[in-house]
Order: C-alpha cells, then structure tokens, then sequence
C-alpha cells in the first residue's frame, strides 16, 4: 500500500500505519521494536538484519541488551531480506543500518514510494535531505517536497547522537544570541552498536577519539540550529553502557545570569500532538552531581529526554553539563518523533483536502 493511501486509511478508520524497521537486532534497531511495540499510530510489518538471519525469528536472532522488556508480540517475526522488503516496502521505513547500506538502500526504498526515516549517516546532509530534530527544526521537514525520487518517496535522518543533546538544549537558549559553542563528550559504548568495542578497550579505560565524531557535531549542530557559527567538540569513550553525558560552554551576544537560562528550558515546548515526544524537551536537573548516565531510560516517554545540570556562568560565558540517551533520543526514538511529525502533517493536509473538497461540492450543486 502507497504511503498517501495508508495514512487515508488511517485516518479515516483509526487503523495504524504498517512500518518495516531495518537493522532490528542491532543496538538502535532493539530500541525501534521496544518503542514501536505498542505504539498508537505504527505496526511493525517487516523486520530486516544481516542476510544469515533470514528466516528467522527476531527472538531467536536477537541479543536483546535493552534494560527494558523485550517485545514479546514480535517476537515470532521472521526476519526478511532485506533486497525484497526493498522492492515492495511499507508506507513507512524506519532504518537502522549500518552507513554503507543504508547509502544504497535508503535511496531505493524513497524511489519505490516509501518513507524512509534514517539513523544512518549517509544520507545526512545531501541535498533537501533534512536533519530533523522536531522541537528544534521542524520547518526543515518540508524539504521532502523538493527530494529528487518521486512516488511520494523521500528520507528524513536524525542527527548523530552526541549532536542531538546540544541540539536540542541549544535551542531555546538561540534568542541569547550564541556566538560559539565548546563541547566535550562522555560517549557510552552502546553508541558504537553491538557487539560494539572490544572489552579490553574499553574497559576500566577511556578513549578520546571516536573517527568522525567532532566533524558530524560541527556539521549537524549549526545545520539544524541554523546557525552559523564556531563549534570547538571533543569527543571521548567512557566504560558506561548507556547514555552520553557532555559539557558544554557557550559564547553569548547577551548579557544573561543562569537563572534565564533556566527559565528559557522551563518554557520551552515540544510540538503537540506527538506521542513519543515529552511535553518538555530539557529538564534542569538542579542537583549538584546530576545529570548522570544512570538516568538514561527514566523521563516520560523513558529516554526521550534531555536532562541539564551544573549550570554556571563566568564572564558572559554559560556552562551546563546534559545527558541524552543515545540510542532512544539520538537514535529510535528521534527518528519515530520525525515520523510523527511528518504523519500528524499529512493528516493535517489531508483534512484540509476533504475540507475543500465538501466545500466545492457543496459550491457545485448550489
Ligand atoms: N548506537 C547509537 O547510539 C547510534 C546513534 C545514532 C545513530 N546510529 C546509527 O544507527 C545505525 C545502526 O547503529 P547500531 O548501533 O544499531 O549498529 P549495530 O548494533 O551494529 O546494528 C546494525 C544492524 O544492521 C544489520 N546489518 C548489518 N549489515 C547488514 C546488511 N549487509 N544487510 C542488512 N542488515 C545489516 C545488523 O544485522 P545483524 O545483527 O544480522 O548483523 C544489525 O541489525 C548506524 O548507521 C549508526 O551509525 C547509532
């Protein structure tokens, strides 16, 4: 079924929209299926991993590492191929593929007419392909309309996972006018998929480089805050399973104290109308040694938000440390937001259609 007929049909009979989720046994894609085992407008269609896998069901195939119960309703999928799903996709696609395929898939489900909604980052970045953080850019989702493959098919990405914590606490604060953003991050080990690094890498031990990391901070951040200004990141591993922590030190045109940046995240919203989103997108923590990795699956939705603490101000220089959940809210989770966004638009479309459509029937038979 075509992504225009499926959304109709949702609308008009409550039903949910079929999804395929490509990767499902790794790290990001066991987040897709725990979030999207019960979710009130997706079900899950089509499941695809590495090619040994076909066949098989995901609860034979998977590793489950989540700190959260597998999806049991699932379990019993087959895992298709991934060529053959391709060809003949669901409405929506949520993927979770290494970079390298998904540079070659994702293009070829967007020509067959699908939704692709991307983890990956090689489509991030080409052209009218947006980096789309919800409560941060949301405008930039109309730049599907101008992709280039037809049949209604096009791929939204979501950022890296150390970019979206800043991304998304940056942005209430774009009105203090920043002028330049220092970084530092504590990167968890699940960001680096499964099996991931080598314990004895890791272990007891820290790494300060991860190959690419502070070049697609530096990218995505001024690409979706729109902003074009001097990021300086360092970008580092640390021995904990889940959820990247990062310092932050920024440059700011205004005079401000903390408690107006305080007050700029107390106010600040995520779009309504999108399940998966919390009501607020950053939530100050005003402990002293808060935030920290062990609350990456708490907050309404579980991992959805971003926590901020240590706020401090030296000169007219603001510092905060913040934490988000790689793989929830950098990864899945952002990705399904994208997808709720880009739904509650066409529904929104869609109604005006019908709108106009009664109207001038109505015109016609006066
Ligand atoms: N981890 C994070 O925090 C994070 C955050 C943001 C974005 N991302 C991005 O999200 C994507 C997935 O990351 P991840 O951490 O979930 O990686 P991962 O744990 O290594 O999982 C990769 C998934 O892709 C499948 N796969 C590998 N080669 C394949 C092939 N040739 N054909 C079909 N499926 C194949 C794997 O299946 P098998 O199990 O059969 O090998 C597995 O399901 C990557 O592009 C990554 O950069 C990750």
């Amino acid at each position: 079924m075509n992504l225009k007929n499926s959304i109709h049909t949702s609308l008009s009979k409550g039903n949910r929209i079929p999804v395929a989720v490509l990767g499902a046994t790794g790290m990001v894609g066991q987040v897709f299926m725990w979030m999207l085992e019960n979710h009130p407008r997706f079900r899950v269609t089509a499941i695809c991993a590495g090619k040994s896998r076909n066949g098989k069901t995901y609860r034979e195939s998977t590793k489950w590492q989540l700190p959260v119960p597998f999806p049991e309703s699932l379990g019993e999928m087959s895992l298709q191929n991934l060529k053959a799903v391709a060809a003949a996709p669901p409405a929506i696609v949520f993927s979770a593929l290494p970079a390298e395929i998904a540079g070659e898939i994702e293009p070829e489900l967007a020509g067959y007419g699908a939704a692709v909604f991307s983890n990956a980052s090689a489509m991030r970045g080409k052209e009218n392909v947006p980096i789309l953080i919800p409560e941060v850019n949301p405008d930039d989702l109309n730049r599907i309309d101008h992709q280039p493959w037809g049949n209604n098919g096009f791929v939204v990405t979501n950022a890296n996972c150390a970019t979206t914590g800043p991304a998304v606490a940056l942005a209430p604060l774009r009105k203090f006018g920043i002028r330049e953003v220092f970084v530092s991050t504590y990167q968890s080990v699940s960001g680096a998929g499964y099996p991931g690094i080598p314990y004895m890498d890791i272990s007891g031990n820290v790494v300060p480089f991860i190959e690419n990391e502070e070049e697609k901070i530096q990218r995505e951040l001024t690409a979706i805050l729109h902003l074009d200004i001097p990021i300086f990141p360092f970008c580092v591993r640390v021995p904990v399973r889940f959820g990247h922590l990062e310092t932050v030190w920024l440059d700011l045109k205004e005079t401000v104290d903390v408690d107006d940046i305080r007050e700029a995240w107390g106010q600040f919203r995520s779009p309504t109308g999108l399940p998966s989103l919390p009501d607020s997108p950053v939530q100050y923590l005003a402990v002293p040694n808060q935030p920290q990795p062990a609350l990456s699956f708490t907050g309404t939705p579980p991992g959805m938000t971003v926590f901020s603490g240590g706020l401090k101000k030296q000169g007219n220089r603001i510092g905060f440390t913040l934490l988000v959940n790689n793989i929830v809210k950098g990864a899945a989770g952002g990705s399904i937001a994208n997808a709720e966004l880009f739904v509650r638009q066409a529904e929104k479309r869609l109604r005006k259609d019908r709108e106009s459509d009664r109207t001038h029937r109505r015109g016609s038979r006066h």
